[in-house]
């Protein structure tokens, strides 16, 4: 089987890994390397169980090879977390109770933090907006947005790094 050279670099991590052509991103992340907090739901880019930051952007990490990540930046959810401190964004979620199975709460957390880069101060019609690629199976959305909302004040306040 033939094998290709990838390297990306996770979380500030980097690695060389030798993979099959034909690998997803998302395969790669959770088998090869152990990033196991990104889930894998719908693999047809539907549910946004699988999604990343790759060069800062969010991406469906079910749509893309692994081939096609050769030299990028990665961040996935166990990255979120700095120097012990959770990230605003699990701040919320966790003090607004944004997670019921919790399945989906990687992806949403990923999706949502690009959101407010982009968006500091958003409505709710706009976090609703921002987060309609990911899909919530216990639709818990109402908390969703609660926890989006308290992330973005926090962040205002200026008593959590980004
Ligand atoms: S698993 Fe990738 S979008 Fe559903
Ligand atoms: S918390 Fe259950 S799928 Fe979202």
């Amino acid at each position: 089987m033939r094998r290709e050279d990838v390297s990306l670099t996770v979380n500030g991590n980097e690695h060389e890994i030798s993979i099959e052509p034909s690998r997803l991103l998302v395969h790669t992340l959770r088998g090869e390397l152990g990033y196991t907090g990104t889930n894998i739901g719908c693999e047809s880019g539907v549910c946004g169980a699988c999604t990343v930051l790759m060069d800062g952007k969010p991406v469906k990490s079910c749509t893309l090879l692994t081939m096609q990540a050769d030299g990028a930046e990665i961040e996935t959810v166990e990255g979120l977390k700095t120097n012990g401190e959770l990230h605003p964004i699990q701040e919320g979620f966790s003090q607004e109770h944004g997670l019921q199975c919790g399945y989906c709460t990687p992806g949403m957390m990923m999706t949502a933090v690009d959101l407010l880069k982009q968006n500091p101060d958003p409505t709710r019609e706009e976090i609703r907006d921002g987060l309609e690629g990911n899909l919530c199976r216990c639709t818990g959305y109402q908390n969703i947005v609660n926890a989006v909302e308290s992330a973005a004040e926090k962040m205002h306040s200026g008593g959590s790094h980004e």
